[in-house]
């Protein structure tokens, strides 16, 4: 099987180490658009047009399965993904907003995220009296870029962040966008141990399985071997550090132009 994933930049990396961790015997395509980054703070029309882009992209690179492994575009333009691909297409929200059980529950997110409340509205589907506070945290995502994660002035953006929540005393916090579990470690050390992380990718994985356990047939072994494809649309020569970095393999990275027609896979 080969599985499509994209991002604005590294975020996507915490999608995709639980998949590959999960069904290591597949071929990844993974799309960074470094050239657009940061998307938490673009508007509505801009984030619809990068995913116009970046589906369009995808229909060409004969992939079995999609994976939105952003939720700034997860909460603005799935529709339109869904719309331009003709192959299952797995979100972050969606499959983590039936999995909530606790009442009182946080959400960090990219200020454009938060702005669509889609992680409350998702939530309250399943669960309508549950209480949701969401934080907008336009800090996070360059200081994670730069991997500045162990730094005094990202604790303190993580501070300012999360009192508001937890003086609504909320039980869960939702990483509500894929680049904070890559700061998870300062999370867990600033907040009190009885609230518990949830990072999405959890709960898309987990209906990846179903989907990715009724094709099992389809798919051969391969041992200690990671088929993973890389493309950014800027940067090429930093990204195979990041992605040694992040998920400790080096794989081909290519540049690519979303702008362009007729693509071939
Ligand atoms: N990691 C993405 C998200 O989940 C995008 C973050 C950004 O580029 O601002 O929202």
């Amino acid at each position: 099987m080969r599985l499509g994933l994209f991002d604005s930049g590294v975020g996507g990396f915490t999608v995709l180490k639980k998949v590959i961790e999960l069904y290591p015997n597949n071929s990844f395509i993974y799309l960074a658009d470094t050239a657009r980054i940061p998307y938490g703070v673009k508007t509505t029309h801009e984030i619809i047009k990068i995913a116009e882009e970046i589906s369009n992209w995808f229909s060409y690179q004969n992939i079995d399965a999609f994976l939105v492994a952003c939720n700034t575009t997860n909460a603005i333009a799935l529709d339109v993904i869904k719309r331009n691909l003709d192959v299952p297409v797995f979100d972050l929200i969606g499959s983590v907003a039936s999995t909530i059980q606790e009442s009182r529950v946080g959400v960090l997110a990219t200020p454009s995220t938060v702005k669509t409340k889609a992680y409350t509205n998702a939530i309250l589907q399943f669960k309508p009296k549950t209480f949701v506070i969401e934080q907008p945290c336009p800090e996070f995502v360059p200081m994670i870029e730069l991997d500045n994660i162990n730094s005094v002035e990202i604790t303190d953006v993580a501070i300012r962040y999360l009192q508001p929540l937890l003086n609504q005393k909320i039980h869960s916090l939702i990483l509500g966008c894929s680049h904070y579990p890559l700061i998870s470690p300062l999370l867990t050390e600033v907040l009190p141990s009885s609230i518990k992380l949830i990072d999405p990718a959890d709960a898309l994985s987990f209906k990846l399985k179903l989907f990715m356990d009724s094709k099992a047939s389809n798919y051969s072994k391969r041992q200690n071997l990671v088929d993973l494809k890389i493309y950014v649309t800027s940067n090429l020569k930093n990204f195979p550090d990041k992605a040694k970095h992040w998920l400790n393999v080096f794989p081909e990275v290519n540049l690519v132009s979303l702008q362009k027609k007729g693509w071939v896979s």
